[in-house]
């Protein structure tokens, strides 16, 4: 890793420079265009290993590595949470039945830039709280999104999301958050999805990190399951969870991970 470009925040934070910017683009174009090309696969009867099995091959083919396989032990080139799995959910021989939801999340290296993006899928028809609540967490990520700009604070963009989901009656969890990302997959700081305006680091223009806002129909608490990795809501009430890679610029802010077919929002039915 080269750490002579940029500098770094008191908090640890990196500022990357304007030709930092290009890379992560393509990182995060070959992420979203894999998790627009998985939509079809995303029906009754196939299984979430089905589709993992997919997304590790067009990682390949599309010159990019995974940067989940073989991190901290984790073998697949996607999690993949159905219901109440709120994330880090384990492809296998779960088959996938009418009205499931799940997000996939999908992240890779190119040229040595990471890309992490995450959306929900329907197989199926949802029920109308499940279709609400993605729609919740989708324009939650968006609130949070908006909250980017030079001068605002990572705080501003916890408050924005957890005001908006809170306000639906709806929960945010606590246990995970969104990171830092560049040339390393998990980077300080951590982006929490809650928060007190006007709190925790300054944002400056170079930083770049992801949002990704995962959302209870119940209770904010998870639990992890004996994998170790799986992460459960308590009451097992459903979740969502929806993920952009950003960067911050002198307007606001660039989404790395748009995706190319304007498919980022899920169909159904
Ligand atoms: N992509 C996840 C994130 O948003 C991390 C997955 S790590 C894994 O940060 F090992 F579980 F794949
Ligand atoms: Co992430
Ligand atoms: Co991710």
């Amino acid at each position: 890793m080269d750490d002579t470009q940029g500098r770094m925040t008191n908090d640890g934070i990196r500022i990357h420079e304007a030709g930092d910017f290009p890379g992560m683009r393509r990182a995060g174009a070959v992420a979203a265009r894999i998790l627009d090309e998985v939509a079809p696969l995303v029906v009754p009867g196939t299984t979430t290993g089905a589709i993992d099995d997919f997304i590790t091959a067009r990682v390949t083919e599309l010159g990019a590595t995974s940067a989940t396989i073989g991190y901290r032990g984790y073998q697949h080139a996607s999690c993949i949470s159905v219901n109440h799995v709120v994330c880090h959910g384990i492809p296998g021989p779960k088959v996938l039945k009418d009205g499931d939801i799940l997000n996939i999340d999908v992240t890779v290296v190119v040229d040595g830039w990471y890309g992490d993006t995450s959306r929900m899928y329907v197989a199926g028809q949802p029920s109308r709280k499940a279709a609400r609540l993605i729609e919740v967490t989708h324009d939650a990520l968006f609130r949070g999104i908006e909250a980017v700009r030079p001068g605002a604070t990572f705080g501003d963009i916890g408050h924005a999301i957890q005001s908006y989901v809170e306000a639906q009656r709806m929960s945010v969890v606590r246990d995970f958050c969104g990171h830092g990302l560049g040339r390393v997959f998990h980077a300080p700081p951590n982006v929490l999805h809650f928060g007190r305006p006007g709190s925790g680091p300054v944002l400056e223009e170079g930083m770049f990190f992801t949002i990704e806002p995962m959302v209870n129909l119940g209770r904010p608490e998870t639990k992890v399951l004996a994998d170790d990795w799986t992460a459960v809501t308590r009451d097992k009430s459903l979740s969502a969870q929806f993920e952009h890679s950003i960067g911050v610029t002198a307007a606001g802010c660039e989404i790395f991970t748009p995706s190319p077919a304007g498919m980022f929002y899920p169909t159904w039915g």
